[in-house]
Protein backbone atom coordinates (compact mmCIF):
# COMPACT_ATOMS: atom_id res chain seq x y z
CA UNK A 1 0.00 0.00 0.00
CA UNK A 2 1.17 3.62 -0.83
CA UNK A 3 -0.43 6.48 0.76
CA UNK A 4 -0.51 9.72 -1.97
CA UNK A 5 -0.22 13.20 -0.17
CA UNK A 6 -1.29 16.36 -1.79
CA UNK A 7 0.13 19.61 -1.08
CA UNK A 8 3.15 17.20 0.70
CA UNK A 9 5.93 20.02 -0.15
CA UNK A 10 3.91 22.68 1.92
CA UNK A 11 4.16 23.14 5.72
CA UNK A 12 1.71 20.96 7.67
CA UNK A 13 2.18 18.11 4.50
CA UNK A 14 6.52 17.72 4.63
CA UNK A 15 5.51 17.09 8.60
CA UNK A 16 3.22 14.66 8.01
CA UNK A 17 5.29 13.03 5.27
CA UNK A 18 7.90 12.28 7.68
CA UNK A 19 5.84 10.59 10.18
CA UNK A 20 4.46 8.64 7.71
CA UNK A 21 7.86 7.49 6.36
CA UNK A 22 9.11 7.05 10.03
CA UNK A 23 6.14 4.51 10.85
CA UNK A 24 7.17 2.62 7.31
CA UNK A 25 4.30 3.93 4.73
CA UNK A 26 5.71 4.32 1.26
CA UNK A 27 4.74 7.52 0.10
CA UNK A 28 4.13 9.21 -3.26
CA UNK A 29 3.63 13.48 -3.06
CA UNK A 30 1.58 15.28 -5.35
CA UNK A 31 2.32 19.28 -5.61
CA UNK A 32 2.82 22.05 -8.10
CA UNK A 33 5.01 24.32 -5.51
CA UNK A 34 2.74 27.32 -5.88
CA UNK A 35 3.05 28.05 -1.96
CA UNK A 36 6.20 25.81 -1.46
CA UNK A 37 9.68 24.69 -2.38
CA UNK A 38 10.99 21.18 -3.64
CA UNK A 39 13.81 21.38 -0.89
CA UNK A 40 11.23 20.67 1.52
CA UNK A 41 11.44 17.16 0.27
CA UNK A 42 14.84 17.00 0.14
CA UNK A 43 15.29 17.62 3.71
CA UNK A 44 12.65 14.92 4.55
CA UNK A 45 14.76 12.42 2.61
CA UNK A 46 17.40 13.58 4.77
CA UNK A 47 15.50 13.76 8.40
CA UNK A 48 14.35 9.81 7.37
CA UNK A 49 16.68 8.50 5.21
CA UNK A 50 14.30 7.16 3.22
CA UNK A 51 12.53 8.49 -0.47
CA UNK A 52 9.82 10.20 -1.49
CA UNK A 53 8.11 9.90 -4.95
CA UNK A 54 7.43 13.73 -6.12
CA UNK A 55 5.44 14.57 -8.96
CA UNK A 56 5.22 18.62 -9.56
CA UNK A 57 1.64 18.19 -11.05
CA UNK A 58 -1.37 20.89 -10.30
CA UNK A 59 -4.43 18.88 -9.07
CA UNK A 60 -6.33 20.54 -11.42
CA UNK A 61 -4.70 19.10 -13.99
CA UNK A 62 -6.85 16.25 -14.96
CA UNK A 63 -4.74 14.75 -17.23
CA UNK A 64 -1.58 14.95 -15.19
CA UNK A 65 -3.33 13.68 -12.30
CA UNK A 66 -4.65 10.59 -14.11
CA UNK A 67 -0.90 10.08 -15.28
CA UNK A 68 0.23 9.92 -11.97
CA UNK A 69 -2.40 7.80 -10.34
CA UNK A 70 -1.81 5.68 -13.89
CA UNK A 71 1.76 5.20 -12.77
CA UNK A 72 1.24 5.06 -8.61
CA UNK A 73 -0.80 1.40 -8.92
CA UNK A 74 -0.27 0.94 -5.16
CA UNK A 75 -1.90 3.93 -3.81
CA UNK A 76 -4.95 3.22 -1.31
CA UNK A 77 -5.27 6.38 0.38
CA UNK A 78 -5.15 10.12 -0.19
CA UNK A 79 -4.38 12.75 2.44
CA UNK A 80 -5.65 15.99 0.94
CA UNK A 81 -3.67 18.82 1.87
CA UNK A 82 -3.32 20.71 -1.87
CA UNK A 83 -4.93 24.53 -1.03
CA UNK A 84 -4.72 28.24 -0.99
CA UNK A 85 -5.02 28.88 2.63
CA UNK A 86 -4.33 32.49 3.15
CA UNK A 87 -7.78 34.62 4.33
CA UNK A 88 -7.11 38.01 3.79
CA UNK A 89 -5.78 37.06 0.06
CA UNK A 90 -9.35 35.07 -0.38
CA UNK A 91 -11.32 38.24 0.43
CA UNK A 92 -9.31 39.73 -2.64
CA UNK A 93 -9.56 36.82 -4.80
CA UNK A 94 -12.92 34.37 -4.11
CA UNK A 95 -12.47 33.43 -7.25
CA UNK A 96 -9.01 32.05 -7.41
CA UNK A 97 -9.61 30.23 -4.24
CA UNK A 98 -13.00 28.47 -4.78
CA UNK A 99 -11.11 27.16 -8.46
CA UNK A 100 -7.81 26.04 -6.62
CA UNK A 101 -9.70 24.20 -3.61
CA UNK A 102 -13.15 23.29 -4.61
CA UNK A 103 -12.12 22.09 -8.67
CA UNK A 104 -8.93 21.33 -7.46
CA UNK A 105 -10.58 18.28 -4.68
CA UNK A 106 -13.13 17.52 -7.90
CA UNK A 107 -10.70 16.91 -9.95
CA UNK A 108 -8.73 14.89 -7.54
CA UNK A 109 -11.96 12.70 -5.95
CA UNK A 110 -12.67 11.80 -9.32
CA UNK A 111 -9.46 10.72 -10.56
CA UNK A 112 -9.26 8.93 -7.17
CA UNK A 113 -12.63 7.49 -8.13
CA UNK A 114 -11.77 6.21 -11.69
CA UNK A 115 -8.57 4.72 -10.28
CA UNK A 116 -10.52 3.04 -7.29
CA UNK A 117 -9.23 4.93 -4.59
CA UNK A 118 -11.77 5.97 -2.15
CA UNK A 119 -9.95 6.34 1.19
CA UNK A 120 -9.19 10.49 1.85
CA UNK A 121 -8.22 12.38 4.39
CA UNK A 122 -9.23 15.90 4.30
CA UNK A 123 -7.56 19.24 5.77
CA UNK A 124 -10.29 21.29 7.25
CA UNK A 125 -10.09 23.73 9.62
CA UNK A 126 -11.31 25.38 12.94
CA UNK A 127 -12.17 27.95 10.91
CA UNK A 128 -15.68 26.23 9.57
CA UNK A 129 -17.52 26.67 13.51
CA UNK A 130 -17.11 30.71 12.72
CA UNK A 131 -17.66 32.35 16.05
CA UNK A 132 -18.09 29.53 17.77
CA UNK A 133 -22.01 28.65 20.33
CA UNK A 134 -19.74 26.22 22.89
CA UNK A 135 -16.22 26.59 24.19
CA UNK A 136 -14.61 24.22 24.01
CA UNK A 137 -15.67 23.21 20.68
CA UNK A 138 -16.59 19.67 20.13
CA UNK A 139 -17.24 18.34 16.60
CA UNK A 140 -20.91 18.34 17.28
CA UNK A 141 -21.34 22.62 17.58
CA UNK A 142 -22.79 23.33 14.91
CA UNK A 143 -20.72 25.26 11.79
CA UNK A 144 -21.32 29.16 11.99
CA UNK A 145 -21.14 31.75 9.52
CA UNK A 146 -17.98 31.93 8.27
CA UNK A 147 -16.54 35.25 7.38
CA UNK A 148 -14.32 34.57 4.04
CA UNK A 149 -14.11 32.63 1.22
CA UNK A 150 -11.18 30.75 2.38
CA UNK A 151 -13.36 28.98 5.15
CA UNK A 152 -16.15 28.34 3.01
CA UNK A 153 -13.74 26.23 0.59
CA UNK A 154 -13.25 24.47 3.28
CA UNK A 155 -16.62 24.04 4.47
CA UNK A 156 -17.85 23.91 1.30
CA UNK A 157 -15.36 20.68 0.57
CA UNK A 158 -16.42 18.74 3.26
CA UNK A 159 -20.10 19.04 2.21
CA UNK A 160 -19.06 17.94 -1.36
CA UNK A 161 -17.14 14.92 0.44
CA UNK A 162 -20.20 13.99 2.26
CA UNK A 163 -22.47 13.97 -1.01
CA UNK A 164 -19.61 11.89 -2.35
CA UNK A 165 -19.80 9.02 0.15
CA UNK A 166 -23.58 9.15 -0.03
CA UNK A 167 -23.26 8.52 -3.81
CA UNK A 168 -21.17 5.67 -3.06
CA UNK A 169 -20.57 3.74 0.54
CA UNK A 170 -17.43 2.20 -0.21
CA UNK A 171 -15.70 6.02 -0.09
CA UNK A 172 -13.69 6.51 3.55
CA UNK A 173 -13.63 10.48 4.56
CA UNK A 174 -11.66 11.55 7.30
CA UNK A 175 -12.43 15.51 7.74
CA UNK A 176 -9.60 16.72 10.38
CA UNK A 177 -10.36 20.09 11.20
CA UNK A 178 -7.15 22.21 12.21
CA UNK A 179 -6.58 24.29 15.06
CA UNK A 180 -3.49 26.69 14.74
CA UNK A 181 -0.68 24.41 13.66
CA UNK A 182 2.80 26.03 14.78
CA UNK A 183 6.48 24.35 15.64
CA UNK A 184 8.16 22.49 13.44
CA UNK A 185 10.75 19.50 13.11
CA UNK A 186 12.98 19.05 16.38
CA UNK A 187 16.15 18.65 13.56
CA UNK A 188 15.23 22.71 12.52
CA UNK A 189 15.39 21.06 8.89
CA UNK A 190 11.76 21.61 8.00
CA UNK A 191 9.63 24.35 8.92
CA UNK A 192 7.02 26.97 7.59
CA UNK A 193 8.53 29.27 5.41
CA UNK A 194 5.54 31.72 4.04
CA UNK A 195 5.78 33.90 1.21
CA UNK A 196 6.14 37.63 1.95
CA UNK A 197 5.04 39.28 4.90
CA UNK A 198 3.45 36.42 7.30
CA UNK A 199 -0.08 36.56 8.37
CA UNK A 200 -0.09 34.10 11.00
CA UNK A 201 1.22 34.61 14.77
CA UNK A 202 3.90 32.51 15.17
CA UNK A 203 5.86 33.06 11.86
CA UNK A 204 5.31 37.01 12.47
CA UNK A 205 6.66 36.69 15.95
CA UNK A 206 9.23 34.89 14.49
CA UNK A 207 10.83 37.19 11.96
CA UNK A 208 10.66 39.90 14.08
CA UNK A 209 12.73 37.83 16.59
CA UNK A 210 15.07 37.15 14.19
CA UNK A 211 15.28 40.61 12.70
CA UNK A 212 13.22 40.87 9.51
CA UNK A 213 10.50 42.66 10.97
CA UNK A 214 10.80 45.64 13.53
CA UNK A 215 7.53 44.84 15.53
CA UNK A 216 4.68 42.74 16.49
CA UNK A 217 0.95 44.39 15.88
CA UNK A 218 -1.41 42.58 18.59
CA UNK A 219 -4.66 42.49 17.08
CA UNK A 220 -7.01 43.92 20.01
CA UNK A 221 -6.62 44.15 23.78
CA UNK A 222 -10.13 44.43 24.44
CA UNK A 223 -11.53 41.40 23.56
CA UNK A 224 -13.25 39.35 27.10
CA UNK A 225 -10.37 37.52 27.58
CA UNK A 226 -8.00 37.58 30.71
CA UNK A 227 -5.64 39.75 29.15
CA UNK A 228 -7.96 40.98 26.29
CA UNK A 229 -5.72 39.41 23.53
CA UNK A 230 -7.01 36.49 21.39
CA UNK A 231 -7.15 33.35 22.59
CA UNK A 232 -6.10 30.40 20.14
CA UNK A 233 -5.45 26.64 20.61
CA UNK A 234 -2.00 26.26 19.03
CA UNK A 235 -0.42 22.69 17.96
CA UNK A 236 2.66 21.26 17.60
CA UNK A 237 2.78 20.69 13.93
CA UNK A 238 4.30 16.68 14.61
CA UNK A 239 1.84 16.34 16.81
CA UNK A 240 -0.90 17.46 13.66
CA UNK A 241 1.49 15.14 11.57
CA UNK A 242 0.83 12.32 13.83
CA UNK A 243 -2.64 12.70 13.87
CA UNK A 244 -2.60 12.10 10.16
CA UNK A 245 -1.16 8.93 10.75
CA UNK A 246 -3.66 7.98 13.25
CA UNK A 247 -6.61 8.87 10.86
CA UNK A 248 -4.80 6.49 7.83
CA UNK A 249 -4.33 3.55 10.70
CA UNK A 250 -8.29 4.20 11.46
CA UNK A 251 -10.11 5.30 8.10
CA UNK A 252 -10.64 1.54 6.62
CA UNK A 253 -12.94 0.92 10.24
CA UNK A 254 -15.75 2.42 10.05
CA UNK A 255 -18.06 3.79 7.13
CA UNK A 256 -18.88 7.38 6.07
CA UNK A 257 -17.74 10.93 7.22
CA UNK A 258 -15.61 11.27 10.20
CA UNK A 259 -14.91 14.27 11.89
CA UNK A 260 -12.27 15.26 14.43
CA UNK A 261 -11.06 18.26 15.95
CA UNK A 262 -7.05 18.14 16.12
CA UNK A 263 -5.99 20.91 18.75
CA UNK A 264 -4.83 20.52 22.21
CA UNK A 265 -7.94 21.56 24.19
CA UNK A 266 -5.48 24.60 26.13
CA UNK A 267 -6.00 27.90 24.91
CA UNK A 268 -3.06 30.84 24.65
CA UNK A 269 -3.66 34.44 24.49
CA UNK A 270 -1.42 36.39 21.98
CA UNK A 271 -0.01 37.70 24.76
CA UNK A 272 1.57 34.49 26.50
CA UNK A 273 2.63 33.16 22.91
CA UNK A 274 5.22 36.50 22.60
CA UNK A 275 6.06 35.89 26.65
CA UNK A 276 6.63 31.90 25.94
CA UNK A 277 8.44 32.74 22.64
CA UNK A 278 11.03 35.22 24.77
CA UNK A 279 11.43 32.63 27.07
CA UNK A 280 12.34 30.15 24.29
CA UNK A 281 14.74 32.67 22.10
CA UNK A 282 16.16 34.30 25.29
CA UNK A 283 15.09 38.12 23.11
CA UNK A 284 12.43 40.72 23.46
CA UNK A 285 10.06 40.53 20.95
CA UNK A 286 9.09 44.24 20.59
CA UNK A 287 5.20 44.53 19.81
CA UNK A 288 2.66 47.15 20.00
CA UNK A 289 -1.16 46.97 20.60
CA UNK A 290 -2.79 47.46 17.15
CA UNK A 291 -7.13 47.08 16.18
CA UNK A 292 -8.36 44.50 15.92
CA UNK A 293 -8.47 42.67 12.39
CA UNK A 294 -11.43 42.30 10.81
CA UNK A 295 -13.09 39.04 11.08
CA UNK A 296 -11.09 37.64 13.98
CA UNK A 297 -13.22 36.47 16.97
CA UNK A 298 -12.07 36.41 21.00
CA UNK A 299 -11.74 32.64 21.62
CA UNK A 300 -11.44 29.39 19.70
CA UNK A 301 -10.14 25.99 21.25
CA UNK A 302 -11.30 22.55 21.02
CA UNK A 303 -12.18 19.45 23.14
CA UNK A 304 -9.89 16.88 21.26
CA UNK A 305 -11.26 14.09 22.85
CA UNK A 306 -12.93 12.10 20.14
CA UNK A 307 -9.72 11.90 18.66
CA UNK A 308 -8.80 10.27 22.00
CA UNK A 309 -10.69 7.85 22.09
CA UNK A 310 -11.34 6.96 18.79
CA UNK A 311 -8.09 7.41 17.13
CA UNK A 312 -5.95 6.94 19.84
CA UNK A 313 -4.00 10.31 18.96
CA UNK A 314 -3.50 13.44 21.55
CA UNK A 315 -0.90 16.23 21.26
CA UNK A 316 2.01 15.83 23.61
CA UNK A 317 4.18 18.77 22.78
CA UNK A 318 3.34 22.05 24.99
CA UNK A 319 3.74 25.99 23.94
CA UNK A 320 7.58 26.01 25.34
CA UNK A 321 8.33 23.28 22.60
CA UNK A 322 6.10 24.72 20.14
CA UNK A 323 8.44 28.45 20.64
CA UNK A 324 11.28 26.41 21.07
CA UNK A 325 11.00 24.53 17.82
CA UNK A 326 9.92 27.34 15.91
CA UNK A 327 12.78 29.23 16.97
CA UNK A 328 15.03 26.84 16.10
CA UNK A 329 13.81 26.88 12.91
CA UNK A 330 14.05 30.72 12.00
CA UNK A 331 17.27 30.66 13.33
CA UNK A 332 18.78 27.63 11.14
CA UNK A 333 17.04 28.73 8.08
CA UNK A 334 16.47 32.61 8.72
CA UNK A 335 15.81 32.98 4.68
CA UNK A 336 13.92 29.41 4.55
CA UNK A 337 14.28 26.96 2.09
CA UNK A 338 16.23 29.59 0.04
CA UNK A 339 19.62 28.78 0.20
P1 LIG B 1 0.97 25.18 2.60
O1 LIG B 1 0.62 26.29 1.69
O2 LIG B 1 2.32 25.19 3.23
O3 LIG B 1 0.76 23.78 1.87
C1 LIG B 1 -0.17 23.60 0.82
C2 LIG B 1 0.58 22.96 -0.33
O4 LIG B 1 -0.33 22.73 -1.40
C3 LIG B 1 1.71 23.85 -0.88
O5 LIG B 1 2.89 23.09 -0.96
C4 LIG B 1 1.22 24.25 -2.28
O6 LIG B 1 2.28 24.40 -3.18
C5 LIG B 1 0.30 23.08 -2.62
N1 LIG B 1 -0.77 23.39 -3.58
C6 LIG B 1 -1.66 24.42 -3.56
N2 LIG B 1 -2.50 24.34 -4.59
C7 LIG B 1 -2.16 23.22 -5.30
C8 LIG B 1 -2.64 22.59 -6.47
N3 LIG B 1 -3.65 23.10 -7.16
N4 LIG B 1 -2.04 21.46 -6.90
C9 LIG B 1 -1.00 20.92 -6.23
N5 LIG B 1 -0.48 21.48 -5.12
C10 LIG B 1 -1.05 22.61 -4.65
O7 LIG B 1 -0.16 25.13 3.73
P2 LIG B 1 -0.24 24.28 5.07
O8 LIG B 1 -0.19 25.23 6.21
O9 LIG B 1 0.71 23.14 5.04
O10 LIG B 1 -1.73 23.77 4.97
C11 LIG B 1 -2.05 22.51 4.41
C12 LIG B 1 -3.55 22.35 4.35
O11 LIG B 1 -4.09 22.49 5.66
C13 LIG B 1 -4.25 23.41 3.49
O12 LIG B 1 -5.33 22.78 2.82
C14 LIG B 1 -4.76 24.39 4.52
O13 LIG B 1 -5.90 25.08 4.06
C15 LIG B 1 -5.10 23.49 5.68
N6 LIG B 1 -5.08 24.17 6.98
C16 LIG B 1 -3.97 24.88 7.33
C17 LIG B 1 -3.95 25.56 8.56
C18 LIG B 1 -2.78 26.39 8.96
O14 LIG B 1 -2.94 27.26 9.82
N7 LIG B 1 -1.59 26.21 8.40
C19 LIG B 1 -5.07 25.45 9.42
C20 LIG B 1 -6.16 24.69 9.03
C21 LIG B 1 -6.16 24.05 7.79
C1 LIG C 1 -3.80 34.06 15.88
C2 LIG C 1 -4.04 35.18 16.89
C3 LIG C 1 -4.78 37.24 15.86
C4 LIG C 1 -1.08 37.99 13.64
C5 LIG C 1 -5.90 31.47 10.90
C6 LIG C 1 -7.02 31.15 9.93
C7 LIG C 1 -7.58 29.80 10.22
C8 LIG C 1 -6.46 28.75 10.24
C9 LIG C 1 -5.34 29.14 11.14
C10 LIG C 1 -6.26 27.82 8.07
C11 LIG C 1 -5.30 36.00 16.59
C12 LIG C 1 -3.42 37.41 16.50
C13 LIG C 1 -2.05 37.43 14.46
C14 LIG C 1 -0.48 39.22 14.03
C15 LIG C 1 -1.83 39.22 16.02
N1 LIG C 1 -5.86 28.61 8.95
N2 LIG C 1 -2.41 38.04 15.63
N3 LIG C 1 -0.88 39.79 15.21
O1 LIG C 1 -6.60 33.90 12.73
O2 LIG C 1 -6.59 32.15 14.56
O3 LIG C 1 -6.43 31.47 12.22
O4 LIG C 1 -4.88 30.46 10.79
O5 LIG C 1 -7.21 27.13 8.09
O6 LIG C 1 -8.49 29.53 9.22
O7 LIG C 1 -8.04 32.13 10.09
O8 LIG C 1 -4.50 32.57 13.23
O9 LIG C 1 -2.12 33.08 13.49
O10 LIG C 1 -3.54 34.62 12.08
O11 LIG C 1 -3.86 34.60 14.56
O12 LIG C 1 -2.15 39.79 17.07
O13 LIG C 1 0.36 39.78 13.31
O14 LIG C 1 -2.95 36.11 16.79
O15 LIG C 1 -5.57 38.38 16.02
O16 LIG C 1 -5.85 36.36 17.84
P1 LIG C 1 -6.13 32.62 13.24
P2 LIG C 1 -3.43 33.72 13.26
Amino acid sequence: MSVLVTGGAGFIGSHTVVELLNEGYDVAVVDNLSNSKAESLRRVEEITGKKVRFYEVDICDEKALTEVFDKEKDVTDVIHFAGYKAVGESVQKPLMYFENNIYGTIILCKVMAEHGVKNIVFSSSATVYGNPKEIPITEACPKGEITNPYGRSKSMIEEILADLYVSDPAWHVMVLRYFNPIGAHKSGKIGEDPNGIPNNLMPYITQVAIGKLPKLNVFGNDYDTPDGTGIRDYIHVTDLAKGHVKAIEHIGEEEGVRVYNLGTGRGYSVLEVVHAFEDACGKKVPYEIAPRRAGDIATCYADPSKAKRELGWEAVNGIEEMCKDSWNWQSNNPNGFEE
